[in-house]
């Protein structure tokens, strides 16, 4: 898919200004490599820590869409993310911040591939069309960003009243569940809504913390909270979430809880993925909880939620130590595993 993104890029490339790339860790290290020996500059931003980390130094990391280089983009490559909320609040930012003439050139297999993509690229841009298909792959062209687009006030992040917990709840775009409340995080919240700390023992991690619902909980409950997250929403997500609901907690955009320091946590709680982009896949749910079992001091807790065939308990007890199912239902575990010395 790469490839086709590429050649029609180069199409439609006028070889002026910096080139942005978009969570497509390998196209932007494949440009940067072309481009550095024409003294052109590659930009690169991802959602996820640990695509952006796979990019090369000679590409530069766009931290803010406020940053002026932007003004001088006339292309952008993307991966077409599956969530539309995502690709809304990229095309938004990207018609908003870069050259008016910018292109647009943005890829994905046809299977993935929505109508709702169009519509929401034809909201920003006032030309959008799609290339043929090529080996199962097809890209979407917009420019001419929407003068009004230009003009108006940003629309990410998004809020939305959670009454029944009394909780505001802020996202940005790429967020999972957005700014919604997921049913495995409800379980999970009904499970630890009282939980409340110690004298001595009040350090807290809401572990994949998306739009920080359960670490904006256990602030309120006392607890000295930190969010973690590898996805850049999520923890942009999780401050503003915390700030909307008067609560502190600190945020870090990290790879699980690999570079904690040992022992030093009093109860971690997680929601884990089970899809990596499309495809299912627990390896992300063993490291959250390898690494939450380090982080923990001997009697702390993971408290986690999960769909209900998954075979995670047993590596909870191998794992963690002594766990327990605190809830059930046809879909979801919540258990609490705690830390063997
Ligand atoms: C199922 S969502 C739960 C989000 C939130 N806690 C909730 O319950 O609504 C899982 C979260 O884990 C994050 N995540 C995935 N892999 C991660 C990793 N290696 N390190 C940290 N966070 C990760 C995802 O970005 C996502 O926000």
């Amino acid at each position: 898919m790469d490839d086709l993104i590429l050649a029609e890029a180069s199409a439609v490339d006028d070889e002026q200004g910096p080139v942005l790339v978009l969570d497509a860790p390998a196209l932007a290290t494949a440009l940067a490599d072309d481009l550095s020996t024409e003294g052109r500059t590659v930009l690169h931003r991802s959602d996820l820590l640990t695509d952006e980390t796979e990019v090369p130094a000679t590409a530069d990391v766009v931290d803010t869409w406020s940053d002026p280089r932007l003004a001088d983009v006339r292309l952008v490559l993307l991966r077409l993310p599956a969530n539309l909320n995502a690709l809304d609040e990229l095309a938004e930012n990207v018609a908003a911040h870069c050259h008016p003439d910018v292109r647009v050139v943005a890829g994905s297999r046809v299977k993935h591939m929505t109508r709702g993509m169009n519509e929401v690229l034809a909201a920003h841009f006032g030309d959008v069309r799609a290339s043929l298909g090529v080996r199962k792959c097809r890209v979407l062209h917009a420019a001419a960003p929407r003068p009004e687009v230009r003009e108006a006030e940003p629309t990410w992040p998004r809020t939305a009243a959670l009454d029944e917990f009394g909780l505001s709840v802020v996202a940005y775009g790429a967020t999972f569940a957005g700014n919604r409340l997921d049913l495995g995080t409800r379980q999970l919240l009904e499970s630890i809504i009282d939980l409340r700390p110690t004298a001595g023992a009040d350090r807290a991690v809401d572990l994949g913390c998306g739009s920080g619902i359960l670490a904006a909980t256990l602030a309120r409950n006392g607890w000295r909270v930190t969010g973690v997250d590898t996805s850049r929403a999520a923890v942009g997500s999780t401050a503003a979430t915390a700030a909307a609901n008067g609560v502190e907690v600190a945020v870090r955009r990290a790879d699980a809880l690999a570079d904690w320091p040992e022992g030093d946590l009093d109860v971690v709680v997680c929601n884990p993925p089970f899809h990596v982009g499309t495809a299912k896949d627990s390896a992300p749910a063993f490291r959250m909880i390898r690494t939450a079992a380090r982080a923990l001091r001997p009697g702390g807790e993971l408290w986690c939620v999960y769909n209900a065939h998954l075979p995670y308990l047993p590596t909870l007890r191998r794992d963690v130590g002594p766990s327990e199912i605190v809830t059930r239902d046809r879909s979801y575990l919540v258990t609490r595993s705690v830390r063997a010395q």
